[in-house]
């Protein structure tokens, strides 16, 4: 563990500039110092490194942030090893803390599985190569199978021995214990005795990210239908499947590179198209795709291609997965190999350049592909061109980016010769229905969704608790506190009339629209801390957080503090009410803020058009002597009105974006 001293004393050397230029050219340009972007393609630089504030952006694909981050994404880099590259960097000497007991723990259980594996992993790799057994079985029949001694190595495939536990004797015999050898699936126990689990299996290493070894899988040499294909590792404290993607690791910098990755179902499919040339590839190993898979492959491109077995089984698979790829905003692509044929067969039998420009001239975009594929089948037939365009409509809808999902409604829609506007709506009414049912299960109590925006007049006046007042402006103070000195990036017209993107703080920008408006929040914390902050933001500081969870007033304190460390201080219920999608914080900075704000003032305005309805009532209930005023209050009725629709419009805007 790095001690928060030298993480400090780090972030201090850094000088952003220096960083970045290490893997991008830059040029001055004002105060920015301006490039091409590594993480996107693109000619015309977009990318801009601020020295003084230390940050980095890019205004063409939105990545941006400290040195720091920009290691992690450009190196993929764990923080920690981004830390340890800048302190060699600036030659800064790295203090260490201790880790508790507890850690030191699992830290120990973790790297013995490691080291544990990556014995096995020599052990396997050592008998298929050098014994005698492993050569004229295994290692032949890899060859046979086409792939080449350096892509064996590459991926250090192995070999187990038939014999009933060579290799766990081996290890026990080298020092490894046994129970780690059994959490990590290398042994297993029958009537006391230990024996090896993948014993007469070709194997397969699985590696992280950096390339340590975390599990294997292992496939019988056979064609025996009464035992399993492969045996694979069980789940353990450094291997979860559902994390983890077949060839990840040697897949990567070309994933970045090429900005696509080909996903494949096996081991065998990753290999012989690495054989091939195509390195950028990688498998689920048989099981669907996770969220935490496309989490992990979105860390280096949002282009997937999927490489499929053309038998309709192959095209069933193809439609199942692909809602949750689509729903987390990567572009997909399809590639369908010839009936019968996988990945791994038909590289075997075609040439290396035959194989790349198949996968690269069949690729079709996702939604293309199935709506040819299904107007194929439909023909003329009226009824089940109607289903067709609900189909297609509900895959479009599964699309996050509403640019890419136009797109999308236009080209199929010329493809089903229908009209745009129909497919429009149509996925509009899909995606509004899916939203009412997200709130609908998420919302305790069921049907109650609170008031669209723009019905607001119609919404019972419920008092809501006290705490739920205070929301919008605690809200307000959360985003200050936690991400004040962030940038969010807004389009607005310059001289030329041209649009042009400018990036403000969290804090200007919160500060000043507010107090334009001359409104406080009213609970005593909440307007202590907007006020203080206020003051040292005049004096172009950012307060640090010590100001407020050290406050002298306890109230201030405590809601700092609970600010502070709460991710979302907003109850989901509320959130879920007022339609606002609860992604990764940081993604989301923009909308949340302008989301805060407006919700904020709307709040302000509610509160001031009850007491004009007051006092509209208690003076239409006196003499016609106060004509005059009533007519003046009515008037400011209306302004207030006008107002708050005006807002609720920018509210809805907002979160429907
Ligand atoms: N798989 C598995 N267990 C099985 C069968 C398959 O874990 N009993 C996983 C493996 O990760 C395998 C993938 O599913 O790589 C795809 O299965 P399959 O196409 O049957 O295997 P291949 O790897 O293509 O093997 P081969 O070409 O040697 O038949
Ligand atoms: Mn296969």
């Amino acid at each position: 563990m790095i001690t928060p001293d030298t993480i400090e004393k780090i972030m201090d050397a850094v000088r952003i500039e220096e960083v970045v230029g290490e893997f991008v050219s830059l040029k001055r340009r004002g105060v920015n110092l301006v490039g091409l972007c590594p993480f996107h393609n693109e000619k015309t630089p977009s990318f801009s490194v601020s020295a003084p504030k230390g940050i980095f952006k890019c205004f063409g694909c939105g990545k941006g942030g400290n040195a720091v981050n920009f290691l992690m994404e450009h190196e993929h880099y764990t923080y920690p090893e981004a830390l340890r590259y800048l302190a060699q960097k600036y030659n800064i000497e790295i203090e260490e803390e201790r880790p508790s007991p507890e850690q030191q723990q699992a830290m120990d259980l973790k790297e013995s599985l490691f080291n544990v594996s990556a014995f096995a992993q020599k052990y396997f790799e050592e008998r298929l190569h050098e014994s005698e057994e492993g050569r004229s079985i295994a290692l032949t029949y890899l060859k046979e199978r086409g792939f080449t001694t350096e892509v064996i190595r590459r991926f250090g495939l192995g070999y187990c021995p038939g014999a009933w536990d060579d290799f766990t004797q081996t290890a026990l015999k080298n020092g490894y214990k046994k129970e780690y050898l059994q959490m990590a699936s290398l042994s297993k126990s029958k009537d006391q005795m230990l024996y090896d689990t993948f014993r007469d299996r070709i194997i397969f290493p699985i590696h992280n990210l950096s390339g340590r070894v975390l599990g294997f899988g292992g496939r019988i040499l056979t064609n025996e239908k009464n035992r399993p294909k492969y045996i694979n590792s069980a789940e353990s404290e450094i291997y979860q499947k559902s994390k983890v993607l077949y060839g990840i690791y040697f897949a990567k910098s070309q994933m970045v590179a090429l900005d696509n990755c080909y996903l494949v179902e096996g081991y065998t499919d990753v290999i012989a198209l690495h054989q091939a040339g195509i390195t950028n590839v990688i498998a689920t190993s048989g099981t669907a795709l996770t969220t935490d898979q496309i989490k992990l492959i979105r860390r280096y491109t949002s282009n997937v291609t999927l490489l499929f077995d053309g038998d309709p089984a192959g095209i069933k698979a193809a439609f199942r997965g692909l809602d949750l790829i689509l729903e987390e905003g990567l572009n997909v692509r399809v590639v369908l190999f010839p009936d019968g044929e996988d990945p791994d067969s038909f590289a075997r039998e075609k040439r290396p350049a035959e194989v790349r420009s198949f996968v690269e001239e069949q690729a079709a975009d996702f939604v293309s592909f199935k709506t040819s594929l299904l107007l194929e089948e439909t023909k003329d037939d009226p009824i089940r061109k109607a289903q067709l365009i609900k189909e297609i409509a509900k895959t479009i809808a599964l699309i996050p980016e509403p640019i890419a999902r136009s797109i999308y409604v236009q080209k199929c829609s010329t493809m089903m010769g229908v009209e745009e506007q129909l497919m429009v709506s149509e996925v509009n009414r899909i995606r509004r229905e899916k939203l009412k049912n997200k709130h609908r299960q998420e919302t305790p109590g069921g049907e109650d969704m609170g008031p669209e925006p723009d019905d607001r007049r119609a919404a019972p006046q419920k008092q809501e608790p006290e705490e739920a007042n205070h929301r919008p402006e605690q809200e307000i103070i959360r985003l200050l506190l936690n991400h004040g000195g962030k940038e969010i990036i807004f389009e607005v017209e310059n001289e030329d009339k041209r649009m042009e993107e400018v990036a403000v703080t969290v804090a200007e920008f919160i500060l000043q629209d507010i107090r334009s408006d001359g409104l406080l929040p009213d609970n005593p914390a909440c307007q202590a801390i907007f006020n203080e902050y206020a003051v040292c933001w005049e004096q172009k500081k950012l307060p640090t957080h010590s100001i407020f969870t050290e406050h002298q007033n306890d109230e201030v304190r405590k809601l700092a503090i609970d600010l502070l460390t709460s991710q979302h201080t907003l109850s989901k219920n509320w959130e879920h009410r007022h339609k606002i999608y609860v992604k990764e914080e940081e993604e989301e900075l923009k909308v949340r803020v302008l989301y805060a704000v407006y919700a904020f003032k709307l709040q302000k305005l509610e509160k001031m058009l009850a007491e004009i309805q007051q006092k509209i009532r208690d003076a239409s209930l006196q003499t016609s002597e106060n004509d005059e005023m009533l007519l003046e209050l009515m008037k400011d009725q209306r302004d207030l009105l006008e107002k708050r629709r005006a807002f609720a419009h920018e509210l809805d805007r907002v979160v429907t974006r």
